[in-house]
């Protein structure tokens, strides 16, 4: 180690380059401690240099970095786990903000099933800010506990959870297979006499129960664990031999038999006035609980519903979590920074003189757009009153859940008399390229494409994120250093795939790199190469392009199939986008030559025309239609797709990445084995025994394609009653055709 600047002598430039210096080192420690099992610095060298990089955050508290390694009290990294692939996946929860998105819950599901607004019952429950876990039992004995990880794939932590005394080992008169579900958390008295003996041994508290519950239970030291006061409270199930009974409120009631704890609050409600009414009960308990909750759970109460309503792709239609609104604070702006995105987008960030929000340090806060900073929302209508924002203004803060801090008001008493209304950039402040606003976008980006090293690092970002290529030690802060790096010079994702043969003939070797040594040099190549294997939506995420977000890609792969035929389609496909660009256009003129003659502008005439010049031939538009024709893309994922792949950089890009891959995986059918799986499937008239939308979930569940439209490529049509052109046409094309008794009886045992 160099001979140290004693901290009270450092500038803040010096402290800010130590910081950064002390997170990678210390990083890199956790990781030849944690997944090499093979330390190379003493446990008090390790001490001390944490200690160094408290008490630098301590004297400038504004620097402390988001990767913070004080953040990280004791955690052990992921990969020092055993993984846990969960036989039944653990998904998220959808949000309700206030009492109208509670009724339209009601609503939207009693549509789905048919049924009149009102009519269902449903539990309400508090929602507990601790974190998820999933324990399996075998013939009533505890084999394994998990964590919730990315709902796939979790961490085993069994040898944690035996040690937390509200979860029992053994069941009497449990179901053969029993996987109970719930949320491991740290009471208020426990946490607070944790951080007072954290404090005593000179460790930093922790922020709050939900970190302190997660830090405890993610110890690779059982030990640790025990000393640590964990609770659980049950109130889900995954895998399961025979059901629990016919009822949430049944099934809970029956997790309480078998000897977990179940929340006293849960109730069953009679629709939504009943829920909301008791979702204020419990907000009124809710600081004198003992434990954290965030919310109120709500959940269909028959499990037949439940099993009718099924999931979208991470959470279920019979459940929704009602928030508590935000918690708020007030403090001084000090300065709104830009920060340049993945897509070009330049995002005002506000730097805060730090304040704590609800048990949280903030220190950013998302200023959204321009707009939004000069006092206007994304219509144009006044926020705020009109108020602006500006540097050295007193705002105030919130946090809703885990979502980036915002800043809601603004306090104009306490505005300085030199502050000026801020200036929005308009050339990109990182590669000084023209930074523009398309017409009708809130956001202005930067439109220096893969030249902007903002944007390009954070492509790389993206690329290498858990959700896309997710290769194990090559994070963001590595990515951005390869990047940096001149020898290196990762500058796209092929870049990662070459590395090591250029590695290999360069002198400036990545193992001679601070923070790198020759087993992890090792270990990085096999994890790319790992990754030469990699699933379609991974690789369709990976790409970062704008709008085609993860569950898009997995729309995107199911639909297609392989990369070649997304390729082909969206190629064929390009002259209806850029038809649609004309229509666009026209219409723009359209609005500006009807305002300056004070009519009414005749946008959908204007459309139709703009499109019908362009011409486009039969098989553009074909492609086309499939392609809109999958599930979740409309035209605008449809003309971000043909944006960038006809643009020559991008998919020079993503030709020399996939040249340096092995195999893209297809998706998986999602069923094979039932009689609809794999074919394309399409309604018509006037279903009477179930909805529509229901009965598109359930062709999808068993593994079919549901398509809008009748084409050559359909397998069956379902025509109600009143069916019109589609089953003309599905007859002229002689398609299978059942009616609904029909479709009811082919699926019955499926
Ligand atoms: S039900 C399939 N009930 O909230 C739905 N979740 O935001 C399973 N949570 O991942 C979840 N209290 O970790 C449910 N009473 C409750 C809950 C609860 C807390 C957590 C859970 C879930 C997250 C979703």
């Amino acid at each position: 180690m160099t001979a140290e600047i004693s901290v009270g002598d450092l500038a803040e430039k010096e402290a800010a380059q130590e910081l950064a210096r002390l997170s990678a080192l210390l990083a890199r420690a956790n990781q030849d401690y944690h997944r090499a099992d093979a330390p190379k610095i003493s446990d008090a060298e390790y001490d001390a240099l944490k200690r160094r990089n408290a008490e630098i955050e301590d004297r400038f508290p504004t620097l402390k970095r988001d990767d913070s390694p004080s953040e990280q009290v004791g955690a052990a990294p992921t990969s020092g786990f055993g993984k846990v692939s969960h036989v039944v996946r653990m998904l998220s929860l959808g949000n309700a903000f206030n009492d109208e998105d509670v009724t339209e819950f009601d609503g939207s599901i009693s549509k789905f099933l048919g049924v009149g607004a009102g009519k269902l019952a449903y539990t309400a429950e508090p929602k507990i800010d601790g974190l998820s876990l999933s324990l399996r039992y075998e013939n009533g004995i505890l084999l394994q506990a998990a964590t919730r990880g990315d709902g796939a794939t979790g961490e085993n932590v069994t040898a944690n959870a035996r040690t937390i005394s509200t979860i029992p080992q053994t069941l009497l008169g449990a179901p053969e297979i029993l996987e109970v579900r719930g949320e491991v958390y740290m009471s208020h008295a426990d946490f607070d006499a944790l951080n007072a003996r954290q404090i005593e041994a000179g460790d930093k508290p922790f922020a709050n129960p939900r970190n302190a519950a997660a830090g405890s239970l993610r110890q690779l030291d059982p030990t640790i664990t025990k000393s640590r006061p964990l609770e659980f409270f049950a109130y889900a199930w995954g895998d399961l031999s025979a059901p629990l009974a016919e009822t949430q409120s049944g099934a809970i009631e029956r997790l309480g038999e078998l000897g977990f704890q179940v929340n006293p609050l849960t109730k069953l409600c009679d629709g939504p006035s009943e829920m909301i009414a008791h979702y204020k009960t419990i907000e009124a308990q809710r600081a004198t609980l003992g434990y954290d909750i965030d919310g109120v759970v709500y959940k269909v109460n028959d499990l037949s519903l439940q099993e009718r309503l099924g999931f979208r792709s991470t959470t279920p239609r019979w459940a929704i979590a009602h928030k508590f609104p935000a918690e708020l604070a007030w403090t001084r702006l000090e300065a709104i920074d830009i920060q340049v995105g993945r897509t070009g987008a330049l995002s005002p960030v506000a730097r805060l003189a730090p304040v704590t929000v609800g048990g949280v340090v903030v220190s950013n806060a998302t200023l959204h757009n321009e707009d939004y900073i000069a006092g206007r929302g994304n219509k144009g209508e006044e926020i705020r009153g009109g108020k602006d924002i500006r540097e050295g203004d007193w705002v105030q803060v919130y946090r809703a859940g885990d979502v980036i801090p915002k800043v809601a008001d603004v306090d104009l008493s306490k505005r300085p008399d030199d502050a000026t209304p801020y200036v929005f950039p308009t050339k990109c402040p990182v590669c000084g390229s023209d930074a523009v606003r398309e017409d009708g976008d809130a956001v202005r980006r930067c439109t220096g494409g893969l030249i902007c090293a903002a944007q390009a690092v954070e492509k790389l970002k993206h690329f290498v994120s858990r959700a896309a290529f997710d290769i194990e030690g090559l994070g963001a802060k590595q990515v951005e250093a390869f990047y940096e790096d001149d020898q290196l010079s990762v500058k796209e994702p092929a870049d990662i795939f070459t590395l090591q043969q250029r590695d290999a003939a360069s002198l400036a070797k990545l193992s001679n790199r601070d923070g790198w040594g020759d087993a992890s040099v090792k270990k990085l190549w096999r994890a790319i190469d790992n990754k030469r294997e990699i699933e379609l939506h991974r690789l369709i995420f990976a790409l970062g392009i704008r709008h085609v977000g993860e569950v898009t890609a997995q729309d995107l792969a199911r639909h297609f199939g392989s990369w070649d035929a997304l390729q082909r389609n969206v190629e064929t496909a390009r002259p209806v986008a850029l038809a649609h660009r004309a229509a666009d256009d026209a219409e723009r003129v359209e609005r500006d030559v009807a305002a300056q003659a004070g009519r009414k502008p005749r946008l959908s005439e204007v459309r139709k025309a703009a499109i019908e010049r362009c011409e486009v031939a039969l098989d553009a538009d074909a492609a086309w239609s499939f392609l809109i024709d999958a599930d979740g893309i409309g035209a605008t994922v449809a003309l971000s797709l043909s944006d960038a792949l006809a643009n020559p950089d991008e998919s020079g890009a993503i030709t020399r990445l996939i040249d340096q891959l092995t195999t893209i995986i297809p998706p998986k059918a999602q069923r094979t084995d039932s009689p609809v799986a794999g074919k394309t499937i399409v309604f018509t008239g006037t279903l009477e025994r179930t909805t529509r939308a229901e009965a598109k979930a359930r062709a999808e569940g068993l593994g079919a394609k549901v398509s809008g439209s009748v084409s050559s490529k359909t397998d069956l049509l379902v025509a109600g009653p009143g069916a019109g052109s589609k089953a003309t046409k599905a007859a002229e094309l002689g398609i299978e055709t059942l009616d609904e008794d029909g479709w009811l009886a082919l699926i019955a045992d499926a």
